[in-house]
């Protein structure tokens, strides 16, 4: 049994990615072909945004952004603790400071009160300037985006919508990616639309702001190449990778399809033995992982492991505790939800191919554990 099954998805559509990788090696346009104008204007209309702007990595996605609004040195940009390195990491290579803020217990995403008082702590102290929130759809899963906009419209803050989990999902009307002034996500590999390699992708309807972001990503090039009005970085998606991608985003709608079927039963199967996952009311998650909750995860992970299924503990600790990150601010009271996460979750085998066969043998593996342990809990 696979974590994720990228053989799987591989496997349908082979004979397209074949193709489609054949005529990007035989036509030579490796940088900026034709594949990436149309990936970005394929995506676009997806997600539901003017503009899409194709890069190398999430991780750039989210740092452009940063660059692009002359984020940098005194500033202060709001991020949970409780996410990937790299939402934070790319506030510090910005020369700005992460301000680590609490998740939400039920949905993993920026908790909205510890978001004002990290906000009133910053202001009060008076020594760095609160310029950004970067809210993460943590799992796929779209953050509060009433609430966090209308707080970023009171204080002026621009907020970043970081979607590397969560191209697929939705909140509303609306489609992961399209939230925020500006959102970013990755084409890593296991991520929900992800290729065959790096990649990633920023997104906006602001179409100056999609005009520096294209210009930051490509040495700070002004009218031609040779012509650089900014300092900028170089960060493309490769035309290989964009025609892989175009594949995989012709099969997307029907793989979330396939997800939300995979997470109810999953919800369905555990909800009286542990905490599990579920989309919160108006939502859907893209489920890039489900995440379930117990106290006795430890010995469910190794007791699912003898069982010959894997599973990973995501995230191991919270950002705000990292060697790198320790001696950035935290919002006041602590973060304590972000704190106790990483003692519980565990996250399960996840993606659009799952065998119900495979899925109950999970389910079933975890019931008959947690049934035992919770008779006799000396076997803990
Ligand atoms: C929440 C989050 N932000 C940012 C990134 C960075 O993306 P990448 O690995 O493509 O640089 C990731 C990917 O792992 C992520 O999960």
């Amino acid at each position: 049994m696979q974590f994720i099954d990228l053989g799987a998805q591989r496997e349908r559509i082979a004979d397209r990615l074949k193709a489609a990788i054949d005529r990007v090696v035989e036509e030579g346009r490796y940088i900026l072909g034709p594949q990436v104008a149309e990936f970005e204007s394929r995506l676009a209309a997806y997600v539901g945004v003017k503009h899409c702007i194709a890069c190398a990595n999430g991780t750039d996605a989210l740092l452009l952004p940063l660059y692009a609004s002359g984020i940098g040195p005194g500033d202060t940009v709001f991020v949970p603790s409780f996410t990937f390195a790299a939402t934070a990491e790319v506030v510090a290579l910005a020369k700005a400071e992460p301000v680590f803020v609490d998740v939400d217990p039920d949905s993993y995403n920026i908790d909205i009160e510890s978001l004002e008082a990290a906000i009133a702590m910053i202001k009060a102290e008076g020594r760095l300037k609160p310029k950004a929130i970067i809210p993460v759809d943590l799992f796929g899963l779209a953050a509060d985006y009433d609430a966090i906009m209308r707080i970023a419209e009171r204080e002026n803050l621009l907020v970043i919508e970081d979607a590397a989990q969560a191209i697929g999902g939705s909140a509303g009307d609306r489609m992961c990616g399209s939230f925020g002034h500006v959102a970013a996500t990755s084409f890593y590999p296991a991520k929900p639309l992800g290729c065959y390699g790096d990649g990633g992708a920023m997104f906006t309807n602001d179409d100056a702001l999609a005009e520096k972001l294209r210009s930051f990503a490509f040495h700070g090039k002004g009218e031609t190449q040779y012509d650089n009005i900014h300092v900028g970085i170089n960060s493309r998606l490769d035309t290989l990778q964009a025609a892989i991608l175009l594949e995989k985003l012709a099969i997307l709608e029907d793989e979330m399809v396939a997800r939300q079927v995979v997470a109810a039963r999953y919800a369905e199967g555990l909800r009286d033995v542990v905490k599990p996952s579920d989309n919160l009311s108006g939502t859907r998650s893209a489920w890039a992982q489900y995440a379930i909750e117990t106290p006795n995860r430890d010995a469910l992970k190794a007791h699912l492991h003898e069982n010959g299924i894997p599973s990973v503990i995501y995230y191991v600790k919270p950002l705000h505790s990292q060697v790198a990150y320790k001696s950035f601010p935290v919002a006041p009271g602590g973060l304590p939800v972000s704190k106790g996460l990483p003692e519980r979750i565990l996250c399960l085998p996840m993606h659009p191919y799952l065998s119900i066969e495979d899925q109950d043998r999970i389910i079933s593996t975890i019931r008959n554990f947690v049934g035992r342990n919770s008779l006799n809990p000396a076997a803990e």
